[in-house]
């Protein structure tokens, strides 16, 4: 239940926090996990004094983290990361997953790739045999998305333009479209990453393949932590 996965998601973001060092560049995810590592980091920040250069994959992090005093500077003022944590929507076990529920995949994708270490915090449900499950999150300019859309369609990837709850499209933080693909299951994640990728207008999508260094897993008892 809701609570429970609560709970897991609180652990998890609970110990990635203590990869967490002073003087180091943390890249810092989006999500309702990341929420719980972000509140963590704030307490350490104010009661511990902990002291670190915050980058964020989205103006919501930068908000949440702000509030607590963490520092935040633009991701081409630093060099690189040293670490970087985000949450993600499945994971499987050759460390291949989708992100982008929450419309952040292409700030994240840029902050992770840039990135020395990078670990993802999940609770268990996000664990799955086979990526696909959970619709693919493709960012795609607004100009002729309509199109984009139709070649979907004609290869058979089930798109559908994410709308808010006034049915208007949600925009990223480019302020590009997020078209959501129904596959169910992805057998081949390399190729479907290498077709969207060279579709024009695509400019980015969900496919996090085999780029995480460690998943933290919120499960009953203690977070595992699977190192790939
Ligand atoms: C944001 O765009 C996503 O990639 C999130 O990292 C992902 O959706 C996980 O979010 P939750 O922690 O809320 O499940």
């Amino acid at each position: 239940d809701q609570e429970l996965q609560n709970k897991l998601k609180k652990e998890a973001g609970i110990k990635a926090a203590q990869y967490v060092k002073d003087g180091m560049v943390v890249g810092l995810g989006t999500g309702s996990t990341v929420r719980y590592l972000v509140d963590e980091l704030g307490r350490r920040w104010q009661e511990e004094g902990l002291r670190f250069t915050g980058v964020t994959t989205s103006r919501r992090t930068t908000a949440q983290a702000e509030s607590y005093g963490i520092k935040i500077v633009d991701i081409d003022d630093v060099d690189h990361m040293d670490l970087t944590i985000d949450g993600a929507d499945e994971v499987d076990k050759n460390f291949n997953g989708i992100k982008g529920g929450g419309a952040a995949l292409l700030w994240e994708k840029i902050v992770a790739t840039n990135s020395r270490h990078y670990i993802w915090i999940v609770d268990h449900s996000k664990q799955v045999d086979t990526i696909g499950k959970f619709p693919l999150p493709v960012e795609v300019i607004p100009f002729g998305v309509g199109h984009v859309i139709k070649q979907f369609e004609a290869k058979g990837y089930k798109p559908v333009l994410r709308l808010d709850k006034e049915g208007k499209p949600v925009l990223t933080d480019e302020n590009d479209y997020v078209v959501d693909l129904h596959l169910e299951r992805i057998d081949n994640p390399e190729a479907l990453a290498a077709d969207l990728i060279n579709t024009v207008g695509v400019v980015e999508h969900g496919l996090f393949l085999n780029m995480v260094d460690e998943v933290i897993v919120g499960n009953e008892g203690e977070p595992l932590v699977l190192t790939n």
